[in-house]
């Protein structure tokens, strides 16, 4: 078998769209843009061309973008007043603190702080506790991205056995509880399971999201099974080679024999994420005005 590959780029350029044309509805609708704010702390290169791409993309979906790029030395003090300030701001729809901050702030009192209504990276416990529970509110964005993947191949999960390998609060237990809301049986392994191959070989739907380069093998795969990559690992370089290759949790070509649906990585989960930002700032605006 070949797997089909699910091409994360494409899906996210049509979620895209679709936040753009209700992002135009919406101007029309409040008279003034939906806005997103984002907030950066310090200069660690990964995160700033992260919020550089959540900026531009913002703007090209027809949003309002807030920029706030912060020193490294900012006071947990400092950045809770403007996390007030952006709570109370009436432009302000969407806040995002990107993470990791540096290492003297407390992102869980940071997050806390947050208006949960204005919360859209959905890490709020407030969130995090209505998506537990089935209530309507603001989820994680790469969760929904990977479901999203997932409906692509597997559009009715009822009764399917998927596996989620990680347990982070930003990815694993979103995803569970999502898989779980779509009638999925769902195991949640890390890195203390005992027989880890054989767990994810009775996975229908597998989501990899523990950030260990190509863990998952081939024959850790149930024949015919969707296989979402969320994980994305830079190889140390090659001789000769300036950066080493991207690659995900999964084998992937190893994978690609077994699988019957595979994300890819880079191109897969990743471009998801933002999109999946977009909506729920596009979403949180919406419940604002309503
Ligand atoms: N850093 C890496 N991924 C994320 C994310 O999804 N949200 C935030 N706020 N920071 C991140």
């Amino acid at each position: 078998m070949t797997a089909a590959i699910i091409d994360g780029k494409a899906v996210a350029a049509e979620l895209r769209g679709e936040v753009a044309r209700g992002a135009a509805d919406f101007a029309g609708r409040a008279e003034r843009k939906a806005g997103l704010a984002v907030v950066l702390v310090g200069r660690d290169p990964a995160s700033e061309v992260y919020v550089g791409s959540k900026v531009r993309m913002t703007r090209d979906v027809g949003m309002e973008s807030f920029e706030h790029r912060l020193p490294a030395e900012t006071t947990q003090a400092d950045l809770l007043a403007l996390i007030r300030r952006l709570n109370e701001d009436p432009a302000v729809d969407g806040i995002l603190v990107q993470l990791p901050l540096p290492r003297h702030l407390d992102a869980g009192s940071v997050i806390l702080s947050i208006d949960p209504a204005k919360d859209v990276d959905g890490l709020h416990p407030e969130n995090a506790g209505r998506l537990a529970n089935g209530l309507p509110g603001l989820a994680p964005c790469t969760p929904l991205g990977a479901m999203l993947l997932v409906a692509r191949a597997v559009p009715n999960l009822s009764g399917l056995e998927a596996v989620v390998l990680g347990r982070s609060a930003l990815v694993g237990k979103p995803v569970a509880q999502m898989l779980l809301s779509a009638n999925a049986t769902v195991v949640v392994a890390h890195s203390h399971t005992r027989a880890l191959p054989d767990v994810c070989r009775r996975a229908d739907v597998l989501i990899a999201a523990v950030g260990r380069p190509e863990l998952v093998r081939g024959d850790w795969i149930k024949p015919g099974a969707t296989v979402i990559d969320v994980g994305i690992n830079r190889l140390a370089p090659e001789p000769g080679a300036a950066k080493g290759r991207l690659v995900g949790d999964v084998a992937f070509g190893e994978a690609c024999a077994v699988a019957g649906a595979i994300t890819p990585v880079p191109g897969g989960v990743g471009p998801m994420t933002i999109a999946c930002l977009l909506r729920n700032t596009l979403d949180a605006a919406r419940r604002r005005l309503s």
